[in-house]
């Protein structure tokens, strides 16, 4: 969990001498103000009329300004923080996401303790009032979020100021509902912060073992049922694909199983995480450029973690199984080789031509675990290829699999919470690529359409008869450029809201 708590909460706009430090305005482009200014005392009004007539203000994406009042106005706050919306046409949730974010970091700079944003009236051409709020505070969350358990006391001594408070003024009808949905929002974003912490800590802080600690820790405290396969387990279960990445390391792999049933009689939901704690590709060392990197290589997995926390946590009524196979890549005298074969638990061999390719090695023993819990769907999360950085960047995750309305589902759930999913066809021609020569296929299929083959090669681990996608998140999973104001350089925690979303959407 983030350290500092951020609160929110809804408030009646009709009291408007609430107590706080600062009243969050948006402004158009074009230098209008929100319309909901006119639920303010005529002295803040006056002053920001003011402003916005003396050009102060243009009301660009991004843009923030602070307007002290003074006390002749006889205002209930101190200040006006303004804050650009960009074009009324061009809004959308993410906007707003981003707008929450930069509320949160302007009040931090400028020592602001309680804010409060006003937000009906106006008329969003895009979105609902609620909606906006939801965006809004699902980005001012997100974007609070800091990973500062590694940083010594020294750098601690000068904590930087945060921000206590936001509350968002509705109409009082809309109070109630409001509060609803602020309540699932904080449970998401809660689950998004678990992602992002486990996904944040290093190879040497974050050990297979470790992460099983952390699942039987969730036990203790949700709903949720772990089961850990290790060792002799493993073994005896023929999940050579888990055993062999994780024989060149002293920490050794195990198989994570998650279990929220809420659901009665409904359907299972599996969901499947590659959680590779650190990869350097093995035997088939990667080169030392950005390798550090690789500590993210468990994002799949914390995807998962986060996903079960949240759904817990918001007591939603339904079966989610959630499977993460966790491994050390590492190279040494007991690492697998290029050339190996191994059988996996579904009795397929594979050869191994490259240990870097490691991710479907592990996911192949895992999804064909999901299936011993006969799940009606399952979704898998994995930093599984550079390729998919190449073909999408970092702006959508990669999506294939066997069933266009679960894709379908995926797409949408993506677009309504800003995590947008892509599809790469799995067109039977594909599956040449892997075919081996020795074995049944091998791990890698060259170097056309690296990202789909990948997906083949986990084809053959999941029934024809299930509904099964396959998010490939390589590009998704971290950024390290902080240009996303809610999102804080490093784990992104993705995957978590699509789920959500998914799931949610699905229960209805
Ligand atoms: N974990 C990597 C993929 C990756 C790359 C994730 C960059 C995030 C950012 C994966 O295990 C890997 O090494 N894939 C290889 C596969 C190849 C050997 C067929 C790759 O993409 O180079
Ligand atoms: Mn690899
Ligand atoms: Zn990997």
């Amino acid at each position: 969990m983030s350290e500092t708590v951020l609160k929110m909460d809804v408030v009646d706009e009709a009291i408007a001498s609430r107590e706080a430090d600062a009243w969050v305005i948006g402004v158009h482009a074009g230098s209008e103000a929100q319309a909901a200014l006119t639920l303010c005392p005529e002295g803040v009004q006056h002053a920001v009329r003011h402003a916005l007539k003396a050009g102060w203000m243009r009301g660009d994406t991004g843009e923030s300004l602070f307007l002290p009042i003074s006390k002749d106005d006889q205002p209930p706050v101190a200040r006006v923080l303004l804050v650009g919306l960009g074009k009324r046409d061009a809004l959308t949730a993410e906007s707003f996401r981003a707008l929450g974010a930069t509320v949160v970091k302007t009040c931090e700079k400028s020592g602001v303790n309680r804010a409060i944003a006003l937000l009906s009236l106006d008329t969003w051409p895009l979105l609902s009032s609620r909606r906006v709020m939801e965006a809004m505070a699902e980005g001012a969350w997100l974007g609070n979020y800091r990973f500062e358990r590694l940083q010594s006391v020294s750098k601690k001594e000068t904590p930087r100021h945060r921000l206590k408070r936001l509350d968002f003024a509705l109409p009082g009808n809309k109070i109630k509902g409001a509060r609803k949905r602020l309540d699932q929002v904080e449970r998401i974003t809660r689950g998004v912060a678990l992602a992002r912490d486990l996904a944040n800590l290093p190879g040497n802080l974050l050990t297979p073992d470790i992460l099983a600690k952390k699942a039987r820790e969730l036990a203790e405290r949700l709903p949720i049922k772990t089961t850990i396969l290790s060792g002799p387990v493993l073994a005896q279960k023929g999940m050579n694909g888990i055993l062999a990445v994780g024989q060149g390391s002293a920490n050794p792999p195990c198989l994570i199983v998650l279990e929220y049933r809420k659901g009665g009689d409904r359907p299972t939901l599996a969901v499947v995480g590659k959680a590779v704690t650190f990869d350097s590709g093995g035997i088939s060392l990667k080169p030392g450029a950005k390798m550090e990197e690789m500590k993210f290589d468990m994002s799949g997995g914390a995807a998962v973690f986060g996903f079960l926390h949240a759904i817990a946590e918001m007591k939603l009524p339904i079966n989610v199984v959630g499977i993460v196979p966790a491994a050390e890549n590492l190279p040494s005298g007991t690492a697998q080789r290029p050339g190996d074969v191994i059988k996996t638990a579904k009795g397929l061999f594979v050869e191994v031509i490259n240990t870097d390719a490691e991710g479907r090695l592990i996911l192949a023993d895992a999804l064909h675990h999901a299936a011993s819990f006969d799940p009606d769907v399952i979704i898998d999360l994995a930093t599984l290829t550079g390729a998919c950085v190449i073909a999408l960047g970092s702006h959508a995750t990669g999506l294939m699999g066997n069933n266009l309305p679960l894709q379908k589902k995926l797409r949408q759930a993506g677009e309504k919470c800003g995590e947008r999913v892509w599809p790469l066809p799995l067109f039977a021609e594909y599956q040449e690529q892997i075919k081996s020569v020795v074995a049944d296929i091998k791990n890698v299929g060259g170097r056309e359409a690296g990202t789909i083959t990948a997906a083949c090669f986990l084809s053959r681990f999941v029934d024809e008869t299930r509904a099964w996608a396959h998010l490939d998140i390589a590009g998704t999973a971290y950024d390290l450029s902080g240009t996303r104001a809610h999102v804080p350089k490093g784990a992104v925690g993705i995957g978590v809201r699509l789920l959500c979303r998914y799931a949610l959407a699905e229960r209805k």
